[in-house]
């Protein structure tokens, strides 16, 4: 440690003659947000060195985020064998507002210093509760409205792989009672199923913010930072130009709290990625991703309801104010149906007064108990197609042009990557232990949360033992790799362009691909390698057969060649089947081959 603090500092003498740089150390660690900002704004340097040690951030009066960074430009933060140890685990760990080009330089850890969850395990059961016997060394405050909702999802892990267990759900808790110092009864909504067994391993979603936030930015560099025991999603980047660049950035837990014997079960209390409203989309390059109870990269924009139509004039609305759209933006506008009308720009915008409109009560839960209205001047109204109740969204802010790369994903609820941009590549990533798909693209309307892909390549990726958890017979994302459209039309094409090629299966159960609301796709050269040993129902609801390794639904213009599939197990029964939705599909017959031996 020594040594290395020498050579960061003579590192930044060297740096001096050159540039200029200034050095913090630990013992700074109540004045880092200000002694950063006055290296930048006051002192006009360019650099930045932390030297190595453990920075214990103490409380702060700032709202929102223990760090907060804004408006720095060019500028780099050199934090090598740096711990930033958040005192407060209910803020933001450090928000970046209005930067462009900072580079922040590992390896940082950024980790709350009290975990924002807890985690025991299952003493009894009775009907809809059981009581949890919190591990040593973890918090015990499960009763206490400051760090944990009273109402919050419930996570079963197994005792042994310590992943999610098999054929277990999320469960939400209506009530929790304090037994004594360290066991509650925990009570849910619903009776507790055969799945669940006492000495199960217990963990649930508390209180907290995000561990890194980049908002209104671009062109932010982190390289080797590690979010530890983050509060809500580790990674989180928000609207700006973005093109941000994340590489071997990581998600993962903490140590052990002190005392505490048994291992941590999980490393935030959601995504490990997550983009929202960028103009151009991230690149995560060699990262590495595990143990959060929610998705492990996810890249999305945001649909609008339309509410009234004149013209090219339209009334918008939305949930929260500010509303993310710009001047000369390309606007996409799908029907209700999930048909995709076209594409125009906006060419004006104008805030309207709160509760310009009366609400409305549309079927997706997002949507309803909506405030904020914006007239949008469209340059053309798609020959007169649009109409009210239609959804639009800005997609110059959805985060596309992004690159997923070399990253690795493992031992996480919900689904390993779900992008929902254009321009993407999807590329030599291993998706190990997604409780739900590994890969999804689908415009998720229940959270408003578009578009449609076009032009992405999904390519030789590793899907491996995914979809055995927190998946229901209800799920429509039921492949290990989905491609979904939206809305009930036949004719629902709205991605385009998709090549998905080259990736490997490896023991999965139930239905490995769902093709469906696209069109003018190939997928070629993929390899399902020892799948289907087990029944898996998960989408049956849907009528997918989890015996059927690949689906072609609502699709058009679809080329199948050279799939193939080996050593598969006693629940397979069908290679490819194709509903009386899909058309112009070549390979029907020898794009996916199973081999009989193994
Ligand atoms: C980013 O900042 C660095 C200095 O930290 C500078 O050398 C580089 O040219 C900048 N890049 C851009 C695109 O502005
Ligand atoms: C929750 O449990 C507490 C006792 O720990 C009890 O006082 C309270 O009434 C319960 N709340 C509900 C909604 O059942
Ligand atoms: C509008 O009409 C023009 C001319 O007929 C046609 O080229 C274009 O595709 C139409 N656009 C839409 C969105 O229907
Ligand atoms: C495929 O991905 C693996 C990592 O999963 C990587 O080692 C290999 O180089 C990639 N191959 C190609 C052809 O990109
Ligand atoms: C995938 O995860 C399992 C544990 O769940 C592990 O045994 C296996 O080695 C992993 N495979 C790869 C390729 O990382």
């Amino acid at each position: 440690m020594w040594s290395n603090t020498i050579f960061v500092f003579v590192a930044c003498l060297y740096q001096s003659i050159i540039a200029h740089c200034k050095i913090v150390t630990p013992d700074d660690a109540n004045a880092l947000q200000s002694l950063i900002l006055s290296a930048y704004n006051t002192d006009k340097l360019d650099s930045i060195t932390l030297t190595p040690g453990i920075y214990r951030i103490p409380f702060n009066d700032q709202p929102n985020s223990n760090i907060i960074l804004s408006y720095l430009r060019n500028f780099v933060i050199n934090a090598q064998d740096v711990t930033l140890l958040m005192l407060d685990n209910r803020k933001r760990g450090i928000t970046f507002y209005n930067c462009y080009n900072v580079t922040v330089r590992g390896s940082l850890i950024i980790r709350n210093d009290i975990i924002p969850f807890t985690q025991g395990t299952i003493e009894s059961i009775q009907g809809n509760s059981f009581i949890l016997n919190i591990h040593d060394g973890y918090p015990t405050t499960l009763d206490d409205s400051t760090y944990f909702p009273l109402e919050t999802p419930y996570y079963i892990f197994d005792r042994y792989t310590h992943r999610l267990k098999d054929k277990t759900f999320d469960y939400y808790n209506r009530n929790v009672t304090r037994i004594d110092s360290r066991r509650f009864q925990v009570i849910f909504y619903v009776t507790l199923g055969s799945e669940i067994a006492v000495g199960d391993l217990v963990s649930m979603r508390g209180k907290g913010n995000m561990g890194i936030s980049t908002e209104a930015s671009e062109k932010m560099h982190y390289v080797n930072v590690i979010v530890e025991y983050a509060g809500s999603i580790a990674w989180f980047e928000m609207e700006g130009m973005g093109n941000n660049r994340y590489e071997r950035i990581s998600v993962r837990p903490g140590p052990k709290p002190l005392g505490a014997t048994e291992e941590p079960l999980m490393s935030a209390n959601a995504d490990g990625f997550h983009s929202s409203n960028v103009f151009h989309g991230p690149t995560v390059i060699n990262s590495f991703f595990t143990r959060m109870p929610d998705d492990g990269i996810a890249i999305h924009g945001e649909y609008q309801i339309i509410r009234q139509v004149n013209q090219n004039i339209i009334v918008i609305m939305r949930k929260y104010s500010r509303l993310h759209y710009r001047i000369n933006d390309r606007v996409v506008v799908m029907g209700e149906d999930g048909v995709p009308k076209g594409e125009t720009r906006v060419l004006r915008i104008r805030t309207l007064p709160m509760d310009y409109l009366p609400l409305i009560t549309p079927p997706w839960l997002h949507f309803q108990n909506h405030h904020y209205y914006y007239e949008l001047e469209l340059e053309t109204n798609l020959n007169g197609t649009i109409v009210s109740n239609d959804f639009i969204s800005d997609i110059d802010r959805t985060g596309s042009g992004y690159v997923l790369q070399g990253n690795t994903i493992v031992n996480h609820r919900a689904r390993g990557i779900l992008v929902k941009a254009r321009d993407g590549l999807i590329e030599s990533n291993l998706i190990n232990g997604s409780s739900m798909a590994a890969i999804v693209m689908q415009p998720e309307l229940w959270w408003a949360e578009g578009n449609y892909a076009e032009q992405v390549i999904i390519r030789n990726n590793t899907l491996m033992k995914c979809g055995y958890a927190t998946s229901k017979p209800s799920t429509e994302q039921a492949g290990v790799l989905t491609i979904f459209g939206t809305g009930k039309s036949q004719v629902a094409y709205g991605h385009d362009t998709i090549t998905i090629e080259n990736n490997l299966f490896v023991e999965n159960d139930g239905v490995h691909m769902i093709l469906d609301g696209l069109q003018n796709s190939v997928v070629k050269g993929n390899r399902f390698y020892n799948g289907q040993h087990n029944v898996n129902d998960r989408g049956s609801n849907h009528g997918w057969d989890g015996g059927v390794l690949v689906y072609v639904n609502r699709a058009k213009a679809i080329t199948l060649q050279g799939n193939r599939a080996w050593c598969l197990g006693s629940a397979h029964k069908r290679r490819l089947q194709m509903t009386y939705l899909a058309t112009h599909i070549t390979g029907s017959l020898d794009g996916v081959i199973v081999d009989s031996h193994c």
